[in-house]
Order: structure tokens, then sequence, then C-alpha cells
């Protein structure tokens, strides 16, 4: 899709894949959605699919299959032990990553609880690029602090640094000084870095935290999770890597890492997950608990045909012509916004659009959710569903105070594969309205708050009666539209 270029007009991103299934979506009226949204509790988690024209909360599970592993899912070898599918898929891993040892888990953050359950002790320390949401709860859990050491430009909404993802070396080399190296549990380092918007790291930057975990003795895991995004951003923005192909820039990525975890339902376009590694010793480790926590170490929780589409979907990753759509439809909708005013995080991540609430909603305080209030108007008046990425994500510390976020963000996820241009013109139309409109909108306060990963289930209400406002703004410009 990066090489084809339009002779007369724009130029627009062009998908190399053809749809031959598809899926009937409804477009609700506002007064619906308005119903709606008071039911889940002004939190977009909890809104059934039945009221969702777009679903951008995530790219996790959703995105679309190819033929061919829709084929291999048939093929799949149904049995509790040995089954011929997880060969298959350990040897994928083996020739994609070069890691010797697979064990299977059913997603990313099963991966997670069992590396923090083995390497984690109280009182150490993770340093990250950045946090999770999960990963962060896993090593907090097991007794662990995380020590986020991005650099400079990381939380900067505009920037025209190319790996906003990157740790900060100096930081790395500062942190493991003061603490000691046996304080640190291992350095984590995410791919397409999900809470600062999809931001990638460079190959260069890991070959440099490789040479500080060398010199301390200390052990880098890789979440490989949003690794297609970061993959095509390395080959189109790292000078080094231009004219290396995919397949090559994966192994030389994994060859710096001593662990690899990975959530399938965003790697390999399936629904899984699993780690691999070198080490005959990490992997003795591990493997106990996998047996406990998830299953026979030849499924490890998956069932064997989402096993089958992994390997193809694995496969896949190692296309260009396969992973571009998701960055290439997202830098679309992010310069279509950008050219409108609308706040964006820049330069165009993967993952998805992520929509800055800090400036979006700037009167409404950061203790009321602003990127949780803006993602509920921006469902109400669209039918689309984001995710806060915010304070509402945060939890409060142990004496209950809000930990305010660094960032505050409604992101939109880019399914892969699974929505058209028009689609997303559609988004852009709605966003641009809502943002001329923006002053209508307010705040949100908890009514049912849960104490761990409280924006998964909490529930929420609107501060003042702002919502009725915007409906009826919505109805005054829009007359009868849907
Ligand atoms: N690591 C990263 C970077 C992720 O983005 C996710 C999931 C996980 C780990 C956990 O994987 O969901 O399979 O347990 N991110 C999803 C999202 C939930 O919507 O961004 P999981």
């Amino acid at each position: 899709m990066s090489t084809v270029k339009f002779f007369y007009g724009e130029n627009i991103p062009l998908e190399m894949h053809k749809a031959r299934i598809v899926q009937k979506i409804n477009l609700q009226p506002i007064e619906r959605r308005f119903e709606a949204i008071k039911e889940a509790g002004y939190n977009t988690f909890l809104l059934k699919n039945t009221d969702i024209f777009m679903d951008m909360l995530t790219d996790s599970g959703v995105n679309a299959m190819s033929d061919k592993q829709q084929a291999a899912m048939l093929e799949a070898d149904d049995s509790y032990a040995g089954s011929v599918t997880f060969t298959k898929l350990e040897k994928k891993i083996k020739e994609v990553f070069g890691k010797e040892y697979f064990l299977p888990a059913h997603q990313g953050r099963a991966c997670e609880n069992i590396i923090s359950q083995v390497y984690v002790k109280p009182g150490t320390i993770v340093p990250m690029n950045y946090h999770f949401t999960t990963s962060k709860a896993h090593v907090v859990l097991n007794g662990g602090t995380v020590e986020e050491i991005f650099t400079d430009d990381a939380l900067k909404i505009n920037s025209d640094v190319r790996f906003k993802g990157n740790m900060d070396i100096g930081k790395l080399r500062d942190l493991i000084e003061t603490n000691g190296a046996d304080k640190i549990a291992f350095v984590r380092l995410e791919a397409g870095t999900n809470l600062i918007g999809g931001q990638p790291h460079s190959l260069e930057n890991m070959q440099e935290i490789r040479k500080v975990c060398d010199e301390y003795g200390v052990m880098l895991v890789f979440d490989a999770s949003l690794l297609a995004d970061n993959l095509y951003f390395i080959k189109t923005r790292e000078e080094q890597c231009k004219d290396m192909s995919i397949r090559d820039i994966t192994r030389k990525l994994a060859d710096l890492a001593d662990i690899i975890y990975f959530s399938a339902r965003k790697l390999g376009c399936a629904r899984g997950g699993g780690i691999c590694t070198n080490s005959k010793e990490a992997y003795l480790k591990m493997r106990e608990l996998i047996t406990l926590y998830e299953g026979f170490l030849t499924y490890g929780g998956m069932s064997v045909r989402e096993m089958e589409a992994m390997v193809v979907g694995l496969d896949e990753t190692m296309d260009e012509h396969m992973i571009n759509q998701g960055p290439q439809f997202i830098e679309y909708m992010v310069n279509e916004l950008v050219e409108r005013g609308v706040p964006v995080v820049t330069p165009a991540g993967g993952l998805g659009c992520h929509i800055n609430a800090m400036e979006f909603v700037d009167h409404i305080p950061q203790e009321e959710y602003p990127a949780g209030a803006l993602a509920a108007a921006f469902y109400l008046v669209s039918g689309v569903r984001g995710m806060e990425r915010g304070t509402l994500s945060e939890q409060r510390d142990e004496n209950g105070n809000e930990i305010l976020s660094h960032m505050e963000l409604l992101r939109l996820a880019m399914p892969r594969r699974v929505y058209s241009l028009s689609h997303v013109k559609y988004a852009v139309d709605r966003i641009t309205w809502l943002y001329e409109n923006r002053h209508l909108i307010g705040g949100l306060k908890f009514v049912d708050e849960p104490k761990v990963l409280r924006f998964f289930f909490g529930k929420l209400e609107s501060t003042t009666d702002w919502e009725t406002k915007l409906v009826e703004k919505f109805r005054a410009d829009f007359g009868d539209s849907l």
C-alpha cells in the first residue's frame, strides 16, 4: 500500500486486501444513544454492541482475519496434550523470533502474571519505557514498583520525534546505579507504547538498552503485543532499517530480548498469547505456572483454532503490506483532524488515533475525568465507541487520592482491516462537530468505583445535565440525521 502513488487528486491509503465477509452494523438515533450511555454508567466499556456503530474501543481480538487464517482454523488438532497445532505454533515462534522455548498463555496479561510472579519480588523495581495498565498491576501485585524512564518528548502531545516510545538510556543507567542491579527485577520494553499514543521505539534504542542490561547483568523483557505497528515504523522511519525486510528487523529486535511475551489478540490477529525465550532456566521457572494458571503446556488456555490462526497471523505480520493498513489509516485520520484544528497526538502512532482531551475540553478539571467525559460525549454524538486513557484508567493511591494521569487521551483504536475510509471520514466529521461544540461537554463523577482496574467496570454520572444540551444542539444542527 505504501508504494502506490495516485496520479490525480489526494493520496489516500489503499488497502491490499478485499472484504469477502461483512457484518451489518447499526447506527442508533442519538436519543437511544443517550439512554445507552446512561445505562452504561458513562463508561464505554459497558456499552452493548447493538448500540455501537463503529467500535474503536480497542484493536484487541477484533482485527479481521485473513482467508488463510480462517482456512487454517478448520485444520486445528484438538487434543489436550501433544497437539500438532501446538507444534506448528512453536515452530513458527522459533522461525519468527529465533527463540527455542515457547509457553502458551490465554492472553497478554496472563504472560505478565507469570513473568511477574517469577521475577518480581517485594521491593524490586521494573524500569519501563512506559507502563501499561495490566503490566503495572501485576508488578505491583507482586510487591514491586514500576519506574517509567521515557524520554523528554514522550509526553509531548505534538512533536516531530519519530520514536517517542524510546527509553531514556541515561535515566536507565542512573536508576540501576542508584538502586543497585540486584533491585532490578528486569527491564521491560514495550513495543508501540500503548498509553502514550501507540508510539514506537527504535531498533537503535533497544540495542542501547541491551548494552546497559549486559553491563549490569539485568534481564530484558520485551512486550511485543504492539510489535506489528512498531515494525512498520522502524522500517519507514529508521535509517539503518530502510532496506531491511520486516522479518530481518523482527529477528534483530528479538535477539536483543531475554524474554519476549505478547498478546496474540493484537500481534497476529487472533486471540491468545505466549512467552518465548532461549533460556532454559527461565523456561523451567515459568513452566510450572502455565500448568497452574493457563492449562497444559500445549494449549495454555487457548483454543487450538485460535492457535492455528496465530501461526498464519504471525507469518502474515512479516508482510509489510499486511501490517501497514493500521498505521496508514491512523495517519490519514490524524492528518484530517490536524487540518481541522482538532488536538491530536502527533506524529501519528500505531494502535489508533489519540485525541488530546486535556486541550479538547480544557474547562473540565482532571478530577472530573476529561478524557472519560469526552469518550462519553463522542459516543453520544456519533455512535462511535472510543476508550478513555487518562486519570480514570489510573488507580487511587493507598490514601484514596487520585493519581492524575500525565495525559488525558481519548483513544480511537483502529481495528485492522475492519473499517473503510468512509467510516474514518464519518468519525472525523463527528469529532470536528464535537470540537466546535466542546464548551457543552461537562465532567463525570463516580457512583460505583472498583478498587482495581476501575475503568473496566466502574460506573459514573454526569456532574450537570450537559448531555441534554448536547443532544439538543445535535438535533438543531443535524435535523433528523442518525
Ligand atoms: N501489553 C500491551 C502493550 C497491551 O496493549 C495489552 C493489551 C497487553 C499487554 C495485555 O494483553 O489484553 O491480551 O491481556 N491491550 C489491550 C488494549 C487491552 O485495548 O489496548 P491482553
